[in-house]
């Protein structure tokens, strides 16, 4: 940001061209800060004495460079977080992005600007991470479990729109494994009923759907950066976006409501509630990120398409040697209209052709070293629901699919940059498997 100009709604330190700054500043990094990233980030091998010798060199450069240029002040919500608000919004077409601490906190800014409140209904999938539906419970919204579509396990608007009653107020959709859900439908249903859509676009950064960016659909969406994603923040991160105009406030939804544009009589800033659709006000939480963690989201969205390139690339691979072999059902791929970011190769097993189920594939698979991270369960069958009061049972026997899935068809494989040995040894050992167990 320009030295002397105060962000609009924004908490950056800026007291302009003064011979002493800010007051309230940290110790600086220095080299050996430096060197403890360096030796975490690429950690020793199997030389250690080798890697000693290198890290001192490493060390002993840094603090020539850092003689060099100096120290980095600003360590939060400075220009690389501004910067990449910038870049994401250019990329994704949207009028405003925000950087947050992850995808889940996106959740709770879009609950709280569409003016979700006690008592208020959201209807999300079955089928998802946990923390789709974590920020409502908290915000003590009743959250309705809608059916999944089996080839999917997107959600379905045909059961979302069974389940609408006059207190719905949120619409959550989910891209799982980055595959876009059945979006004009959920629009559709939402402008009908004056619903908002908040999109969980968590696995989806870079997908598209009919020539829009995944998760800019709705009236918010947002994207995880997670290191388990196909970019990642070093660790943690995420972006909120909307077209809305509330999207001018998200700064103060990302920083306990701090306006420091308006300052109030003998102090530097204001803190505000936010208002949500329909006038509900809600207060904010702290959410910040930091400016290195943009930075190396910054870099790594410039191979976002290369990697998403290789990650499809290894799906239609898969595809191809699961083309016709009895008892798999292969991934979905991309169309005119869908565009995967395939952050999973999401396939199902056909259990009228296998004996077993899918516990006992993932067990084969398991027994060939091929790593099966459980699958996605329905949400109905963890405890969060039944301790906040559900009926779990009831919401069970009204997601057959989500059921059926979970117990006999879906699981997924990795499809990140694998070698090409691992990529045919995991096909060779999912046909195997598969083969074990025909009827
Ligand atoms: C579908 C889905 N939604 C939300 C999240 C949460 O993302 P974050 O960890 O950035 O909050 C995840 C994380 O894996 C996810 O898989």
């Amino acid at each position: 940001m320009d030295k002397g100009k105060k962000a609009k709604s924004d908490f950056r330190y800026a007291t302009g061209d003064v011979k002493v700054p800010w007051a309230a500043i940290g110790e600086n990094v220095n080299a050996d800060d430096v060197t403890e990233i360096v030796k975490f980030l690429i950690p020793n091998g199997k030389n250690q004495a080798a890697y000693d010798r290198q890290l001192t060199r490493v060390r002993e450069e840094i603090e020539k460079l850092r003689e060099k240029g100096g120290y980095a002040t600003k360590l939060s919500l400075g220009n690389r977080v501004k910067e990449l608000e910038e870049e994401v919004k250019e990329f994704l077409g949207v009028k405003y992005a925000c950087f947050v601490t992850n995808a889940t906190a996106g959740f709770g800014i879009g609950l709280k600007f569409s003016g979700l409140k006690p008592g208020d209904e959201m209807i999300a999938p079955a089928i998802t991470f946990c923390s789709t539906i974590s920020p409502a419970l908290e915000m003590r919204a009743k959250v309705v479990l809608a059916d999944i579509d089996p080839r999917t396990l997107n959600i379905d608007p045909e059961d979302v729109a069974r389940k609408i009653t006059s207190k719905t107020k949120v619409i959550m959709s989910v891209y799982i494994g980055g595959y876009p859900p059945d979006m004009d439908a959920i629009m559709k249903l939402a402008r009908e009923n004056d619903i908002a859509v908040v999109e969980d676009a968590a696995h989806a950064f870079g997908g598209s759907y009919k020539g829009k960016m995944s998760g800019t659909i709705g009236h918010f969406g947002s994207y995880s950066f997670h290191e388990v994603k196909n970019v990642n923040a070093l660790g943690e991160g995420g972006i909120v976006v909307t077209n809305e105009p509330c999207g001018e406030d998200f700064p103060k939804a990302r920083f306990v409501g701090f306006d420091i544009a308006h300052p109030i009589e003998k102090w530097l800033y204001d803190v505000v509630a936010l208002k949500g659709k329909g006038g509900h006000y809600s207060a904010a939480g702290n959410h910040s990120s930091t400016e290195i963690q943009a930075a190396v989201l910054l870099n790594q969205m410039k191979r976002l398409k290369e990697i998403i390139a290789v990650r499809r690339e290894n799906a239609e691979y898969l595809n191809k040697r699961f083309e016709g072999v009895e008892g798999i059902v292969p991934c979905p791929l991309d169309t005119d209209d869908i565009k995967s970011t395939y952050h999973l190769y999401l396939f199902q097993l056909d259990p009228d052709r296998l004996r077993g189920n899918i516990q006992d594939f993932k067990k084969g698979l398991g027994e060939k070293g091929v790593t099966q991270v459980p699958h996605f369960a329905p949400l109905y069958r963890f405890s969060y629901m039944k301790q906040l009061g559900y009926d779990t049972e009831a919401i069970r026997k009204t997601c057959p699919n989500a059921e059926e899935v979970f117990l006999h068809r879906f699981t997924h494989l990795p499809l990140y940059p694998l070698t090409q040995q691992q990529l045919e040894y995991m096909a060779d050992s999912v046909i195997e498997v598969v083969k074990e167990m025909i009827k």
